[in-house]
Order: C-alpha cells, then structure tokens, then sequence
C-alpha cells in the first residue's frame, strides 16, 4: 500500500513538471512520431528517403507484369489487329479448357454458349445486335482487339481477364466459330 501511495505520488509529479511550465513551448514529448509525423511531399520528385510519391510513371517505361498493346481504339487500329496480331499461345487443350471457362463466365451471357448470338441477355432482349461469329469476318487478331477495346455496345473486357486468358478466349471463340462454320 505504501509503495502504491508512491508511486501515485511519483507521478503526480511527474505530470506536474512535465506539464507546467511555458506553455508557448513543447515540453516534454513521450512519443515524438505522434507529434512531428514524417509528412510525404505529395507530387515532388524527392519525397520521403528520397523515394518519389504520385508521379506519374516516366515515359517509355511498363508496369511489372503489365504487357503494353499498341492498337488504338480506332478503324485503323482495328484493322491493323485484324490484319497483324497473332496469338502468343498454342492452341492447346489447355488452353482451350481455361478459354472455355472464361468464356462461359464473361462472354456467354450475350453470345451464347455456341456462339451464335443467343445468349441470355440477347434472349431477353437486353442487349441487341450481338453477332453469330459466323456472319462475322474476325481473325484472332481482330477478337483481342474486341475484348481489349470492346465495339459499340460491347464493352472492353480488358479489365475482366489476364492477357493470358485473353489470348485463350480469343482460341476458344475461334474454334466455336469454326464450328457453327461448318
Ligand atoms: C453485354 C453483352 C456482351 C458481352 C458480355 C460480350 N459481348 Fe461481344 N459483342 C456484343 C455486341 C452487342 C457485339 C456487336 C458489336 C458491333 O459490332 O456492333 C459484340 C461483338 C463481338 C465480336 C465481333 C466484333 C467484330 O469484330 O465484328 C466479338 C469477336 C466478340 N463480341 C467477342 C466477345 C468476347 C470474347 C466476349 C467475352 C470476353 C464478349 N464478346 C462479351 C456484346 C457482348
């Protein structure tokens, strides 16, 4: 007990000393990170240790993991993927499985399990226009084009799918046009 009245004591004046005094100045700070924060210089070239902060990337340079594609969202740029771009994948089975999957889940709704136009939301009259890939004269080229920038009512699915899966959709929407070719 009489080390508690101690301590207690110890501390009222402590808190006295340390919290009297002028009061136009600091006095004695317990945790100084709580007062004098390490701000970030929003928008400099040097900002905290050196390392810069929102900048934008310097011109030229891509992303880690990112892939750069170079077909505007243009007539000529829609030709020129149709014409040039080529797939960088085999057309395995592998491949082909995911391409069916990711199809499934972000293309079907409006194309159609087959391909033909007739998915759910076109059944439904929810979207209107969407082609049979048949009637269509598209190359694997001109498919990741579409995908990467959509086409009038069809939105860019870029976002949805890696450049991989892309590609292995792109496979996938080949071969379901080849078959209602048939
Ligand atoms: C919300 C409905 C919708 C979804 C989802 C959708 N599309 Fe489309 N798609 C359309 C419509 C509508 C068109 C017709 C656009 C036009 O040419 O006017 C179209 C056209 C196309 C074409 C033909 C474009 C051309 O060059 O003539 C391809 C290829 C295509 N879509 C592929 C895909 C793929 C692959 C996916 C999935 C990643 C997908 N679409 C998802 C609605 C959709």
């Amino acid at each position: 007990m009489k080390n508690f009245v101690k301590i207690i004591f110890a501390l009222v004046v402590l808190v006295t000393v340390v919290s009297c005094g002028d009061k136009r100045t600091r006095s004695v700070q317990y945790m100084p990170d709580m007062y004098v924060s390490v701000p970030y210089d929003a928008n400099s070239a040097v900002g905290i240790n050196g390392a810069a902060s929102n900048l934008k990337p310097v011109a030229g340079t891509v992303a880690r993991g990112q892939v750069p594609y170079e077909y505007p969202n243009t007539i000529e740029g829609y030709d020129a993927a149709l014409k040039e771009l080529k797939s960088p994948l085999e057309a395995n089975e592998a491949n082909m499985e995911n391409g069916k999957k990711m199809y499934a889940i972000y293309c079907a709704t409006c194309h159609g399990t087959k391909g033909d136009g007739n998915g759910v939301l076109a059944q439904r009259e929810k979207f209107n226009g969407v082609p049979n890939y048949k009637d269509r004269a598209i190359t694997e080229g001109s498919i990741y084009h579409v995908i990467m920038h959509g086409r009038n009512l069809m939105g860019s699915h870029a976002s949805q799918l890696t450049v991989t899966e892309r590609w292995q959709v792109v496979h996938y929407v080949e071969k379901l046009r080849n078959d209602l070719l048939k």
